[in-house]
Order: C-alpha cells, then structure tokens, then sequence
C-alpha cells in the first residue's frame, strides 16, 4: 500500500475535499501534515488517517522535511508528497529531494514557481510567450520598457492571486508606482512582461508520466486582471459544452509543448504525473500565449466546474491520480460555470446585499449551488468576491446566459 502524506496545511471546507479524497482511496495509508491540532481533522475521516504531525508553518522546507521524517519512522517509507496549494510546491519539493521521495524535485518545482524562468524555459523550447524579463533595478525596467513598449505588465516573480500585480500604460504611472514603493532592487526583482491583449483561457491537463491523458478549460471574464483594477466588476469563470474542435482544441499542442519543457527531463518519471493548471491567452488573430503555469489543481472554483461539468468528483480523481498514476479520462455532459459576487463602492464590510432572490429565480434550474454574501462580512481581498455561484447548462450560451442573470441582479454594497 503506498504511504501517502498530504499536506493540509489547515482543516478549511476546500482542504477537507482533498482530505476525504485521499482518506477514502482504497489502497492507501494516508498521513497528514498540518498547522491545525489533530482534533481539527474531520471526525468522520479520523479513523482514516493512519498519521499526523502538527507544524507551525507548512511552507517551511525544514519543518516540513522533520514531520515527514518523522511520519516515515512512524508509519512507514513515504511514497507520495502531496498539496494542491500553490506556496507549498517548492517546499514540497526540497523535501523529496532530500527524503528521495518519488515526485517533482526542486529542479522542476522551480520551472513552475519561478515565473521568469518558466518563461526562459517555454520560450527555449520554441513555446509562445510574452516577452519577458526579471528587473532588478528601475533602470532595468525602463529600460525593459524601452525596448518592448508601453503597455506593461509589472509582477512579483512567485506571485499568486495576481496580488501586487500591474498594468503600466505610461511613464507617469511608472513613477507613482514607484512613489508607493514597488521598486526593483537585486534582492527584490520583479517580472515585467509585454502587456498581452487578448482574452484568458485556462488549460487543466492531466498527465501520467508526462503524458497527456485528459484536459479540460475554461475561459475567465473578464481578466483577474481587469477584476482587481475595477472592484465592481463581478468576476465569472466559464467551463464550455463542447470538448472538441474549439479554441481549446487547437491550443492543446501547446499546451504539450509548454508541459513536457516544464517537467523537462524528469517528465517520464512520476514528477510528470500531475495535474496542472495553464492559464493562456488567445489573441483576436487566434494566436495563443502561454501565460503561466501551476503544477496543482486549479483554483478559481476550478474543480468544482470540472466535477460539475463531467459528473465526476476530481477531488477523489486526482487523489488517485497522484497516488496510483491512474486516471480515467471523463466525459463532458454539460457546460459549467462559476460567478463571483464581489460588492461595490468603499468600506471594508458589506452593508447591503441586494437582488439575491432574482438571482436565483433567474438563474432557475442552471443554479447548482451558491455562497450568498451577507452583511456584516469583511470585504474579500481578491478578485474571487465574498460569495460565489456555481451553474450547469446543456448548453455554453446556457450556462453563460445563467451567470449573466446571476451578476446582473446580485448587488453588494460595501460600507
Ligand atoms: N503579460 C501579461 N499581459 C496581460 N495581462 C497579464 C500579463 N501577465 C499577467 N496578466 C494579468 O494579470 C493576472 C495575474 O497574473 P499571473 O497569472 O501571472 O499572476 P498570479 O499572481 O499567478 O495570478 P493567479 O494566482 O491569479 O493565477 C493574469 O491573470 C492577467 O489577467
Ligand atoms: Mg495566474
């Protein structure tokens, strides 16, 4: 039975379906590590998990390689390291390099966290990419700017949640940016990228040894980008019908291309089993970009539409997946989608929450499950809002329309 460590890091409603997953594989010793006491694990899995070991902090390489250690004398050889959170995939993967646990080493981690090198590494292999830099100083990024042209992206080089992320349209918003404080400098560099025009598509591509087995995608709008620039914009992530003969379709050669430069030589190996999350752009002249790459389940309310979307728990798929190599690709039976209810004007709390009722009625049978918001709660840091809806439809329009009527009559207000 392979001895399989997840890494929690706290017992929250998302953790907990990737905690259940791997509790109820077959075939499986399940260990896990966390921030959160033992008695936080779910009672009903407790009888499950063979061991746990408690840390302070999960991203911690050294404290993660002790609890490992620890759950191998305890338990048994550890044969998995697994996580779905973006932070813990570097400090999974110093681990198994020091443990000689299967998986994604450092090496490889790096392609995926380091969103320079990742784009070095796509554009090497002949993937297509904005062009790219690491600034290290504010003569560097001008000069950057220089030579690519103004609109720029400005980013941190391991960023998630698109936090600390800009759009530079002059050289005025150049200096106020620097005026806050966001300057490059040697020990803090910043990813400057060619500002792409075009629209956000995500590739979820499952591989078995680096081989590409089953992918799904989505479409965002508008961009997390344009989310967070414009607070009132509701947020929606798009799961089409169709699997075959879309934009999606076409871009899948890319999508090899960028996975199989990523895992690089370890791909055949089981670091090339994964599944992972491409977010791409496609350009109104069809062409597409890879913009970056996550070697873990996606976020977004990803998993849900894609559970949603081919009547399947991907939780528990993707447990198996990590655990036995094994993954039975899925059919598509209906088009998904997911709507983030973000509020509007100032304030840190919401103090309204209007059209919620017309919301549903609109929405009628497409509406799969919601997350009301509700006075009282804090205002939501990201572009993800403080509730969020899920739909299905036979159809794309379907499910497109039924997100419409969802964004269109739910209003929050702030205050
Ligand atoms: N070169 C670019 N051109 C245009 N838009 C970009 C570019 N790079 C990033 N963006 C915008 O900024 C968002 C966040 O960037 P990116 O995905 O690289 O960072 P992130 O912090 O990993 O985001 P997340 O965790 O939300 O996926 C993108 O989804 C996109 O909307
Ligand atoms: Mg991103």
């Amino acid at each position: 039975m392979p001895h399989v460590v997840f890494i929690a890091p706290r017992f929250l409603e998302n953790t907990n379906r990737y905690v259940r997953a791997f509790a109820l594989l077959e075939g499986v010793t399940l260990s896990l590590v966390s921030a959160d006491p033992e008695s936080a694990i779910p009672e009903s899995l407790r009888a499950k998990v063979a061991g746990h070991y408690r840390i302070d902090n999960c991203v911690d390489a050294s404290a993660l390689a002790v609890a490992v250690r620890a759950l191998a004398d305890g338990v048994g050889r550890v044969d998995r390291l697994a996580g779905a959170l973006e932070q813990l995939q570097m400090p999974m993967a110093e681990v198994r390099d020091a443990l000689g646990i299967e998986g994604i080493g450092s090496e490889v981690a790096r392609n995926f966290r380091d969103k320079d090198r990742m784009k070095d590494v796509l554009r090497a292999a002949g993937v297509p990419v904005a062009r790219s830099g690491l600034a290290t100083s504010m003569t560097a990024l001008r000069m950057f700017i220089e030579r690519v042209g103004l609109p720029v992206i400005v980013k941190p080089q391991a960023g998630v949640g698109a936090r600390a992320t800009y759009r530079i349209t002059s050289a005025a918003e150049l200096d106020a940016l620097a005026a806050q404080g966001v300057v490059p400098t040697e020990s803090k560099p910043l990813q400057v990228e060619e500002f792409v025009h075009a629209r956000e598509h995500t590739c979820e591509t499952v591989t078995i040894r680096g081989k590409a087995v089953w992918r799904s995608g989505t479409r965002y709008f508008p961009t997390p980008l344009e989310a967070l620039e414009s607070p009132w914009m509701q947020y929606c992530v798009l799961l089409p019908r169709e699997d075959e003969n879309t934009e999606h379709t076409k871009f899948h050669p890319v999508n090899d291309a960028a996975l199989t430069a990523l895992f690089g030589a370890s791909a055949s190996t089981a670091a090339g089993t994964a599944l992972t999350h491409m977010e791409w752009f496609l350009r109104d002249d069809g062409t597409a970009l890879v913009n970056e790459v996550g070697v873990r389940p996606p976020g977004v309310g990803i998993m849900p539409l894609m559970s949603i979307a081919h009547e399947a728990d991907l939780w528990e798929d993707w447990a198996e997946l990590v655990s036995f190599d094994r993954f039975t690709p899925k059919a598509r039976k209906w088009a998904a989608g997911a709507a983030f209810l973000r509020g509007h004007g100032g304030g840190d709390h919401i103090v309204a929450v209007e059209g919620l009722e017309e919301a549903v009625a609109a929405a009628g049978d497409a509406l799969v499950e919601i997350r009301t918001p509700k006075v009282g709660m804090a205002r939501a840091e990201g572009y993800e809002g403080e509730g969020w809806a899920t739909v299905r439809s036979a159809t794309t329009d379907g499910a497109k329309q039924a997100l419409l009527a969802l964004i269109d009559r739910v209003r929050i207000h702030y205050g």
